[in-house]
């Protein structure tokens, strides 16, 4: 008897199934609309169905996936590099080697790169997604890359580096199927998104977008995908914060309305309000800024890269948290641990 597919609840009457984690998804709405917290409890239901997933992360709120929704308890069995609560800093220069690890051991990863500037961005990203790609295609196996911010990781307008970069994206998010890779685009500026990127998305997610030019990028994209759906597009400028559209002409073939559910990590993209805390949690490492920054790289570029695997084990990959993330053993945690089966 076949077994049963195995989904993930995002809102009432809308379950994605497996296969959603070698799709190609998008998740766009004016800021603060609740992108991140769709997008949140989409990689939670990945999480479920062992699907190794890397988020890069411009925005630096993606660690709150390592807590639960209390801020106390533990959450995935995420790693989580770079920014302020990275377990260890990230190296712009590391980008090959950390994507040979990450598709090798099948980690779950959080790339925070909210530090970098745009020439490190650049760098890092297109260096990290080449060899994800390569290493994908030798390891063909089910895998999400989630792309926060994309209209920072593949511009409409190429300035400076990003020539690079916009092709390691377009590469995964065109390609990637092939191999396994599955991609998620979010971005508060649809306009400003990479046009032949974005029309790769088969599932698209819309939230309330007032702006002209955001809602002409939607209706291009409707008018290649799925032209009944043009009527709808008026109503997007009513929808509250949580509700989306979700558009799958092809893949799911639904159009409708839907109200996430609640998540069940740590958010830590809420807007702090005034007098409080933004988190509730304290940053793991110092902040450096300016000249303590920048000296910092420095002396990290003079040392060289160090192997990941030569990192100390309590730190990278055998610490309590750390321990559960990607491919080892797994605990259960206060948010429902998850692992990648065992290799
Ligand atoms: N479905 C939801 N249920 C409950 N609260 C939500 C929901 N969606 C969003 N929120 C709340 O709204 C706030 C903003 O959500 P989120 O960070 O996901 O927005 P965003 O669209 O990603 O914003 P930005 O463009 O600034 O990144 C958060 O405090 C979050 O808790
Ligand atoms: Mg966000």
């Amino acid at each position: 008897m076949p077994l049963p597919r195995r989904t993930i609840e995002i809102a009432k009457g809308l379950s994605l199934d497996e296969s959603a984690a070698t799709e190609t998804l998008g998740v766009l709405a004016r800021k603060g609309r609740g992108k991140t917290f769709l997008a949140t409890k989409i990689v939670e239901g990945l999480c479920d169905l062992h699907c190794p997933t890397t988020i890069i992360d411009p925005a630096g709120n993606w660690w709150g996936l390592t807590l639960a929704a209390n801020g106390k308890d533990p959450g995935l069995p995420f790693i989580v590099l770079g920014g302020q609560r990275g377990e260890l800093p990230l190296s712009a220069e590391a980008g090959h080697r950390l994507a040979e690890v990450v598709v090798q051991l099948r980690l779950n990863v959080v790339l925070d790169v909210s530090e970098f500037d745009d020439k490190e961005l650049s760098r890092f990203v297109g260096d990290f997604l080449e060899t994800f790609r390569v290493a994908s295609q030798r390891q063909r196996q089910a895998r999400m890359v989630v792309f926060e911010e994309a209209q920072l990781l593949a511009p409409q307008q190429l300035a400076g580096d990003t020539q690079r970069m916009l092709k390691g994206v377009e590469r995964i998010v065109r390609l990637g199927r092939n191999y396994g890779i599955g991609s998620m685009l979010i971005s508060q500026r649809p306009q400003s998104v990479n046009k032949e990127v974005l029309s790769q998305v088969e599932c698209l997610f819309v939230g309330q977008i007032n702006e002209a030019h955001a809602r002409k990028a939607i209706r291009d994209w409707i008018a290649e995908k799925d032209a009944e759906a043009m009527s709808q597009l008026d109503a997007l400028s009513k929808l509250e914060r949580g509700e989306f559209f979700c558009w799958s002409p092809s893949w799911l073939q639904v159009f409708k309305k839907i109200r996430v559910l609640p998540k069940r990590t740590f958010d830590a993209s809420r807007t702090p309000e005034l007098g409080h805390r933004a988190a509730a949690v304290e940053p793991r490492r110092e902040s450096l800024t300016g000249r303590a920054r920048s000296a910092t790289r420095g002396a990290r570029r003079r040392r060289g890269h160090r192997p990941l695997d030569r990192f100390p084990r309590r730190r990278f990959g055998a610490g309590k948290r750390a321990a559960s993330a990607g491919g080892g053993g797994q605990k259960e945690g206060g948010a429902g641990g998850c692992s990648a089966p065992a290799t």
